[in-house]
């Protein structure tokens, strides 16, 4: 069997694992209750459940695999990174955001349910995130239980991926040279691909240097991962993406594609797969399902 198709294989079997484990989480957590709340709650389940890649939450176990983290546990607290990106979803689809209409193939939260569900179904998605990483599920440890608590707030707020969403607005009106839309790209995108990463070493109480190194491999995938969705965004195909594309011009983002062309934009995404590949250089075929995932992440059509 060729490199490509076993690198293949281990990729499609670990998304379609991933994606149906999450969607299980998701909808035990998530029961419809018998009051008022009932539409919050679906509102909640539209963006929890089906539809999205779960690209963060198979960084996560993939690196919990690597040092022998029981998968419940590495699943549990997957579940706390992807309800973190389906409120970022639900905010960064509001009329007030990118006013978009259409997310993972079907209508926005604010389309599906009204702007004022939508918030608050991305505020409970975002509480429901440390409720699921303080609980004994994620770990028997509470120390372990702080650590993710500590990575995955950073990650989210304005240390990294709030503070990106405000500087990608204010990019819109104020000139950002490369050196500043890369900053923006690593908080706006990274900091949560990068805190996936690390979440699956704090599990496996990797040692310091090996985390070094999976940090370095997390920060070049997040960087190339923004820049696939922006060649997305760019030239892709609405119908495949499932969301609304040729966006960004015309709101006048400042991305590596408006800033170097779609060209060198595209070769920069390779080189830093390239080089996030080269990051774990020290781990063998336990790390395969990582080295295939950063291939998978600029070439993706959706
Ligand atoms: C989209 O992320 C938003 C960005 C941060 C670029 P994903 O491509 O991971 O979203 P899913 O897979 O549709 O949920
Ligand atoms: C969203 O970036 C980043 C978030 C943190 C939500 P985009 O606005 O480019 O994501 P899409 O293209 O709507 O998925
Ligand atoms: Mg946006
Ligand atoms: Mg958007
Ligand atoms: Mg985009």
């Amino acid at each position: 069997m060729s490199g490509a198709a076993l690198s293949g294989d281990v990729l499609g079997d670990g998304l379609i694992r991933i994606q149906r484990e999450i969607d299980t989480a998701f909808d035990a957590m998530l029961p419809i209750p018998d009051d008022a709340r009932a539409r919050l709650v679906e509102a909640m389940r539209h963006a929890a459940i089906g539809g999205g890649k779960r690209v963060r939450p198979l960084l996560l176990t993939a690196t919990a695999e690597i040092y022998g983290v029981d998968r419940d546990c590495a699943v549990w607290a997957a579940c706390a990174i992807e309800a973190i990106h389906a409120y970022s979803l639900i905010h960064d689809d509001l009329p007030c955001m990118d006013d978009d209409d259409l997310r993972h193939g079907k209508p926005t939260v604010h389309k599906a349910f009204d702007e004022a569900t939508a918030v608050l179904a991305g505020d409970s998605l975002h509480a429901l995130a440390f409720e699921i990483l303080s609980d004994a599920r994620t770990s028997g440890d509470p120390f372990t239980r702080a650590e993710l608590v500590h990575c995955l707030a950073t990650a989210s707020g304005y240390s990294g991926m709030a503070g990106g969403q405000m500087m990608d607005i204010v990019a819109e009106t104020e000139r950002f040279d490369l050196h500043t839309v890369t900053r923006l790209q690593q908080l706006k995108t990274g900091a949560l691909l990068g805190a996936a990463v690390e979440m699956g070493a704090i599990l496996g109480h990797a040692a310091l240097e090996a985390r070094a190194h999976l940090r370095a491999y997390a920060r070049d995938i997040g960087l190339a991962f923004q820049i696939a969705d922006d060649l997305l965004d760019h030239e892709g195909d609405e119908q495949l993406a499932g969301k609304a594309l040729r966006k960004d011009q015309a709101a006048g983002k400042q991305t590596f594609v408006s800033l170097l062309g779609a060209d060198r934009a595209r070769e920069q995404a390779r080189a830093l797969v390239d080089q996030a590949i080269g990051h774990l250089g020290q781990h063998g075929a336990e790390a395969d399902l990582l080295r295939a995932l950063a291939g998978y992440i600029i070439e993706r059509d959706h």
